[in-house]
């Protein structure tokens, strides 16, 4: 029996970044012979075993072919005459198709280090197209690594967003993918891969309809609110922001692409439609509830900390309550994180400073400073509690707001 290396660890050592998990392929060997190795059997749908000391997967050399719809729908043949090109040739791309040998050397039959210098995601063979999963795939290395899709790929992708096959995935897979987009470098380009394929306007309609939207030029130099939205979530990435900070960027607008036409360049109340539309979308992709309840609060009130300066103190404490800042502080952070991408992931804006956000978090310490339980136990009647409560706050933001030289009071 041989031992080869292969997936993602050589593609990531060729490309001399850090390897986390090693796959392994075994050519020549049967089942018995792994379990009578030490090897444990793990795999479901097809022999994989994991090493007796290391741990790590190695799965016997396989062949898939597609007998039905959705990812469940393979058969797999493994046997101990299957080849590694074999098994080589059933992976989505090239450059996830280079086996290392125990000895060091490279065995590459479909070109996968030349697309590796050359930038290129390549699909391996027409059996690309049996597993839709590799739409997504292929879109999240784009972001990844920043490499073009080869026109014929590209052209596979676009029949399998055309043919529906991108719509047999289930919700769980779609997220998986979406949400480890999210945290490459440049997300933006996974998206927009998507979209060329057509594949965005079947997983993410409401995304994909933003592109050719116009805002107002004044506050937008960049006009189209789908470009937008890729300033912002690339911004997010950019400054290392968390999962559900990205998520809520790139859902933040939503509400922009079902403002009546008549009404363009302007979006009055967009972001109540956001909210609904983020609603609906999380459902549908069973969105984790992290993102689901960041998205909701971006998605509502981000309008309103650009106007932070103008904010009458009831209207400052308004936002910090209906954010439910006080119980969730962090949470409230991310919200200002999400603001601060909405700010500055505009055309000219990239390196401004959104100091409204340190006033709303000024803003926020002054509120989390009164001591409820004091102010509750000061009070007499018990009806009276909420309201005492809230004049504190509100005592305090004025207080604040008078000290920081800010007026607060236009409106
Ligand atoms: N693979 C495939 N088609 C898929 C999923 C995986 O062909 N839909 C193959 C590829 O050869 C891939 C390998 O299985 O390299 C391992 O898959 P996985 O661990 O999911 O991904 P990696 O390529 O290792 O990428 P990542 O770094 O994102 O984990």
């Amino acid at each position: 029996m041989k031992i080869y290396a292969v997936g993602g660890a050589v593609r990531d050592e060729l490309l001399g970044l850090p390897v986390a998990d090693r796959d392994y392929v075994v050519v020549g060997a049967s089942p018995d012979e792994m379990v009578r190795r030490g090897f444990r059997p793990v795999g479901k749908d097809f022999p994989v075993f994991l090493h007796p000391d290391t741990h790590e997967e190695y799965a016997l050399a396989r062949t898939e072919r597609k007998t039905a719809r959705g990812y469940k729908g393979f058969q797999v043949y493994a046997a101990p005459e299957v080849t590694l090109e074999e098994d080589l040739a059933r992976r989505d791309l090239t450059i996830n198709a280079i086996a290392k040998d125990e000895a060091g050397n490279f065995i590459d039959p479909y070109g996968g280090m030349a697309d590796l210098k050359a930038g290129m995601l390549r699909h391996v063979s027409p059996a690309f197209i049996e597993d839709p999963v590799r739409v997504l795939r292929a879109a999240r290395f784009a972001a990844r690594f920043g490499f073009a899709i080869a026109p014929e790929t590209l052209a596979l992708m676009r029949e399998m967003a055309a043919n529906g096959e991108v719509d047999a995935l289930v919700p769980e897979r779609v997220w998986q993918e979406l949400s480890r987009g999210l945290m490459e470098k440049i997300p933006s380009r996974m998206f927009r891969a998507l979209r060329e394929c057509g594949a965005l306007a079947r997983i993410l309609p409401e995304l994909d309809v933003l592109f050719g939207v116009p805002q107002t030029e004044q506050y937008h130099p960049e006009v189209d609110t789908g470009v937008h939205v890729m300033m912002v979530v690339d911004y997010a990435a950019a400054q290392n922001y968390s999962l559900p900070v990205r998520f809520a960027a790139l859902t933040h607008d939503l509400g922009k692409g079902t403002t009546p036409r008549e009404a363009w360049p302007r979006h009055i109340d967009h972001e109540a439609r956001s909210f609904e539309l983020v609603k609906a979308l999380c459902q549908r992709l069973r969105v984790p509830n992290d993102c689901r309840e960041l998205a909701l609060v971006v998605a509502r009130f981000h309008g309103i900390p650009l106007r932070a300066f103008d904010l009458r103190p009831e209207t400052i404490l308004k936002l910090l309550l209906e954010t439910d800042s006080l119980r969730q502080p962090r949470r409230f952070e991310a919200f200002l994180q999400a603001c601060t991408a909405d700010f500055c992931g505009r055309l000219g804006y990239r390196d401004a400073v959104f100091v409204q956000a340190d006033f709303l978090r000024e803003a926020h310490k002054a509120t989390q400073e009164v001591d409820a339980g004091a102010v509750a136990r000061q009070c007499d009647d018990p009806t009276k509690i909420r309201d005492r409560v809230y004049a504190a706050r509100l005592e305090a933001i004025k207080a604040w707001l008078g000290k920081s030289g800010r007026a607060g009071d236009a409106g």
